[in-house]
């Protein structure tokens, strides 16, 4: 079976959560840590054997374009300075092969990565959502792409969600159970009522795509909230060829919300030996109250 080397991460949404926040600066670029959100992810797709980086963006996101470009003056002084690991992070950010495309208007997450067709090439490829980190050993990718490499047809991370909430995503339908962590789809519903959804298994932002998805999507129509549904076009090719739903092992953080966001914080903070021991005696205190 061909290497899937090309990733597309569509980061075009508007992170209205995170208003007034986000107003001129990207959700994907608000640091988790040291580190812009993006980042984390983009090191989640190289890890796991990906090559090329297609982010699709739109107005407002130059500075994503920016943080991944040289930073010559930045450069000199940190040479003149002496600091050689920071001047090295700092150049290898700027070697990772990142191409990008202006989704012009926001029609929804099908639209987007409809824009990629002649990127991708004819070629199965993965979708990375710019909102969801995936802390896990195994890089969430790399254990999709294992599935992939095992079954072959398009693979869907997903992990069950409460009941609650599976109105905030799109949902699977099962058609069999292969194996512990893998499902047959049968279809799939964006952002179901919770008592219409087939099962509370939720889409979190990880995929393995075949290219028969593209004139899917060409003809696609808007779907829930009135936007082209990426979920709306995999459930159409789930009744051509073959598409597994995958609980995916990993704890996945939603940052696009403000809960989220700070979730991610907090738990990378506490896995930062530099930070965690002093960080841990200021949370425990914080949480009592006597932080001051
Ligand atoms: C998108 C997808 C949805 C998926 C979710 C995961 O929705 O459309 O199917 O479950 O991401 O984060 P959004 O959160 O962009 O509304």
């Amino acid at each position: 079976m061909k290497k899937i080397t090309k990733v597309i991460i569509p980061a075009a949404g508007l992170g209205t959560r995170l208003l007034p926040a986000t107003k001129s600066q990207p959700k994907e670029m608000l640091p988790i840590v040291d580190k812009p959100a993006i980042q984390h992810i983009i090191e989640e797709a190289l890890l796991s054997g990906i090559e090329e980086i297609l982010i699709i963006t739109g107005r407002n996101k130059r500075a994503l374009e920016d943080y991944f470009d040289r930073a010559v003056e930045l450069e000199l002084l940190l040479e003149k300075q002496g600091k050689e690991e920071l001047l090295q992070a700092v150049r290898d950010i700027a070697d990772i092969p990142i191409h990008y495309i202006r989704q012009k208007e926001a029609l929804g997450l099908g639209h987007a990565v409809a824009a990629a067709r002649q990127f991708i090439g004819g070629q199965p490829f993965a979708v990375m959502l710019g909102d969801d980190i995936v802390d896990a050993k195994t890089p969430c990718l790399s254990q999709l792409l294992d599935v992939y490499g095992e079954y072959g047809g398009s693979v869907i991370g997903v992990q069950p969600v409460p009941n609650s909430q599976v109105s905030n995503y799109g949902i699977v339908n099962p058609a069999e159970r292969i194996k512990d962590a893998v499902w047959r789809v049968a279809s799939l519903v964006e952002k179901p009522p919770a008592e219409e959804a087939p099962s509370n298994l939720a889409i979190l932002g990880r995929y393995i795509i075949r290219p028969g998805i593209f004139p899917l999507l060409a003809k696609a129509k808007p779907g829930a909230g009135g936007e082209i549904q990426l979920t709306d076009s995999l459930s159409a090719l789930a009744r051509k060829e073959k598409v597994f739903a995958f609980n995916f092992s990993g704890r996945r953080y939603d940052i696009g919300s403000k809960k989220g966001f700070l979730e991610a914080t907090v738990d990378f903070a506490l896995k930062d030996p530099q930070l965690r021991d002093d960080f841990q005696r200021y949370l425990s205190k914080a949480v009592k109250g006597n932080h001051t």
